[in-house]
């Protein structure tokens, strides 16, 4: 599918981006291209299916299933539609009472859609996951029941999670992560609208980031805008480019750490002495605000890269692997720091040992 141009700037100045960017129609949403083709022929046809959207978060599962609805009801969408977020209302109750009295109700406006338009109302649930398995075994009865008046959309990040019963039910649609190019275009577009300026580096670092996640992109822009509008500060942006969204401005209001920083603690792990790289380490998460975690996860990607010997390298990783199984646990980040250099130090003894010359470089 084409990168439509979004819509206009809206009025809703207040709004965070990623609302008052999300997609109003079928055609606003990036990717996606298979399912919206598909829902478009359903829409057309004014029939549907009862459907599961599922995948990872900020892919377009909320704003596609309203899209749809708006497209079937249009000025209607009030009366036709209910949607209802299982991980607020998720008991047995809501089920039944709320779900129960929206579908076993024909409103004025549903008896009049009949004759011309959609012969059904639409139920969005969700966030279904977070659905106990009562309340989930109770909606199998209820989508049989009112299958004749209603349609329900079930929306979750994995499908795994629902009961068989109810995944049969419906026709599923994955949600994948969107692709760089089509998140980079998206955010060029609401730069354009915003008037943001952004370098390439600072849209390399941004894209970087999202991992397919359009919310995230564009929380991301909104808030590395923020910063370098308030500040302006020519020391933040080389001198060159004051206000622009620049790399840096995107690693600091994130906090993730620069890839430059990355390379600089690799290398203190790989030459440095025990106590030296502690208190640089220490130093550096302190002053930059980065989470060892963060750290840790930019620091595995770099050891496979290493020249030394097979069992090293899988030493390393194993250990890296462990160090952040116990910062998830919540285990202090300053004990972990040691432990950190503590392994790329027995690693090192032991290259230098049986191999030479050392693995440091
Ligand atoms: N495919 C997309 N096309 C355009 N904008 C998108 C898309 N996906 C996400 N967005 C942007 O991200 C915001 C959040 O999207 P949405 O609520 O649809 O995600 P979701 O898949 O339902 O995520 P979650 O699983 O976390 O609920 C939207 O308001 C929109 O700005
Ligand atoms: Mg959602």
């Amino acid at each position: 599918m084409e990168v439509d141009s979004p819509s206009p700037p809206r009025q809703d100045s207040h709004l965070p981006w990623i609302e008052k960017y999300r997609p109003s129609g079928l055609e606003e949403v990036v990717a996606q291209e298979h399912i919206v083709s598909t829902l478009k022929r359903f829409i057309n046809q004014k029939q549907l299916p009862h459907l599961l959207f599922y995948g990872p978060p900020g892919t377009g599962k909320t704003s596609t299933a309203l899209a749809c609805c708006r497209a079937l009801y249009g000025p209607t969408f009030g009366s036709m539609v209910l949607e209802l977020n299982a991980s607020d209302e998720r008991g047995i109750a809501t089920v039944r009472d709320r779900i129960v009295s929206f579908a076993s109700t024909s409103s004025v406006s549903f008896r009049s859609a009949t004759a011309d338009r959609v012969g059904f109302k639409m139920v969005i649930l969700d966030e279904a996951d977070a659905m106990t398995n009562i309340a989930q075994a109770a909606l199998r009865r209820i989508i049989e029941k009112y299958t004749k008046h209603v349609r329900f959309v079930l929306i979750c990040n994995y499908a795994a999670r629902l009961i068989p019963a109810l995944q049969s039910r419906c026709t599923r649609m994955r949600f994948g992560p969107l692709g760089l190019e089509k998140v980079s275009d998206r955010v060029k577009e609401i730069a354009a609208l915003e008037n943001v300026r952004m370098t390439p580096c600072g849209l390399q670092a941004l894209l970087r980031l999202t991992h397919g996640d359009m919310r995230r992109a564009l929380n991301i822009l909104q808030a590395a805008h923020a910063s370098v509008s308030d500040e302006a500060d020519p020391s933040t942006s080389g001198g060159t480019d004051t206000g622009a969204v620049n790399a840096t401005a995107i690693y600091q209001t994130t906090g993730h750490p620069h890839p430059d920083d990355v390379e600089l603690a690799f290398k203190w792990l790989l030459n440095e002495d025990y106590v030296g790289t502690i208190s640089r380490l220490e130093d550096l998460t302190r002053n930059k605000g980065i989470a060892l975690q963060d750290l840790v996860r930019e620091i595995h990607p770099l050891v496979p890269l290493l020249d030394i010997p097979k069992e090293a390298r899988i030493f390393l990783l194993d250990q890296l692997s462990e160090l952040e199984y116990s910062l998830a646990q919540g285990c202090s980040e300053h004990l972990q720091i040691g432990f950190l250099v503590g392994f790329f130090q027995e690693c090192r003894l032991v290259i230098s040992r049986f191999v030479a010359p050392a693995a440091s470089s």
